[in-house]
């Protein structure tokens, strides 16, 4: 009689909405399909080396019946966005064997990704990963668990942004993350309807932005902007850049801190740097549907004996893509040439060249 199947999940790298909803569509499809253990490893490889599980069941975590991971931000397994796992590869495989597990699925951006998958080609272990993160800037898929919800967040506080920059007539430049690529910048630029979109995959000048903003005062009577500025970018991709302008500060204040000495009209600029609550708050529903089908194919592809496939959404479907091709082509920046930068400018947003 073959021993009941049994399964370890894992979270790694940088937290966003959606994780827990992956771990849920994990373990009832787990147990409910195919009678499997599900064993959660805490804190990614740090728990694993430490050779740490925590059984997982259906509604293990139901409150008066309600099942928070569902909605419930974060994950409930913890994780580490450091430390240098391939330090100690021996070690870490010789974990996983002492822990019988006969398969792992881990949920990660390509970082964490490329790690887990060297040591599944090293421990020859069956391995699945799932693409999460903020910054969607993982090869090969469409969506990445944590984007959506992060697109939203940013375009909400945009919004509210709006309205006291409005009152008061300022320029607000908002800082967001995204490490080097400029999706989220770009994607709630457009939705929170800034007027300026700076991400580190296009060349701007603050000349011409200043331009930008004076032709808002002079055609439209607008003396209010709202700038968004993905944290990747760089000084140097400003044509007038000069070495020593080194910025001592972070992205958003040097972009501020260039409108207010270039602009030909006097202009009041704050600063919002939205920090960590882009990693906060509840799942949207299209991160928690994507999660759904990545983590039911993700089991599916256990099931058939697969490994060392990334599960992706592509032109609507869920397929399995091979990790190392991920790898190869990941972090995924943004197309300079793609349709949403053409509507950007067709809006009327200032991009760079
Ligand atoms: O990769 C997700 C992300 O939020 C990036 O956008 C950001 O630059 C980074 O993680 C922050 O990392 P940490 O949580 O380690 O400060």
């Amino acid at each position: 009689m073959k021993s009941q199947t049994r399964l370890g999940i894992l979270t790694s790298g940088g937290d966003c909405p959606g994780l827990n909803a992956v771990i849920r569509a994990v373990v009832s499809h787990a147990t409910l399909t195919y009678d499997w253990q599900v064993f959660g490893i805490p804190y990614a490889t740090e728990g694993l080396l430490k050779r740490q599980t925590i059984p997982l069941h259906m509604h293990s975590f139901d409150l008066r019946g309600i099942d928070p991971l569902l909605s419930m931000g974060g994950t409930i397994l913890g994780t580490i966005n450091k430390g240098n796992t391939l330090a100690c590869i021996d070690e870490m495989i010789a974990s996983y064997q002492a822990l019988e597990l006969d398969a792992l699925i881990g949920i990660g951006g390509d970082g964490s990704i490329a790690i887990l998958h060297q040591l599944a080609l090293q421990g020859n272990w069956q391995f699945i990963a799932i693409p999460k993160t903020i910054d969607n800037d993982v090869a090969l898929t469409e969506r990445a668990i944590g984007f959506d919800t992060a697109v939203n967040t940013i375009t909400d506080a945009l919004n509210r942004l709006t309205f006291t920059a409005s009152s008061h007539d300022r320029v607000m430049v908002v800082e967001v993350m995204g490490r080097e690529a400029g999706h989220l910048a770009l994607h709630s630029g457009i939705a929170g309807g800034a007027d300026v979109i700076l991400i580190p995959e296009i060349p701007y000048s603050i000349q011409a932005l200043c331009s930008h903003l004076a032709e808002l005062r002079d055609r439209w009577q607008r003396k209010f902007a709202i700038v968004i500025v993905a944290e990747g970018i760089h000084p140097a991709q400003d044509a007038n850049y000069l070495p020593d302008q080194k910025p001592s500060c972070g992205r958003g204040q040097y972009i501020a801190d260039c409108i207010v000495k270039t602009s030909v009209y006097p202009v009041d600029t704050r600063v919002s740097v939205l920090g960590y609550i882009q990693r906060g708050g509840i799942p949207s529903a299209l991160d928690r549907l994507t999660a759904a089908a990545f983590g039911k194919t993700a089991v599916d592809l256990i099931a058939k004996g697969q490994s060392n496939q990334m599960v992706a959404w592509q032109k609507g479907q869920v397929v399995a893509v091979p990790i190392a091709q991920v790898r190869d082509l990941s972090p995924l920046a943004v197309d300079p040439c793609n349709d949403l930068v053409q509507t950007a400018r067709a809006l009327g947003i200032y991009l760079g060249e």
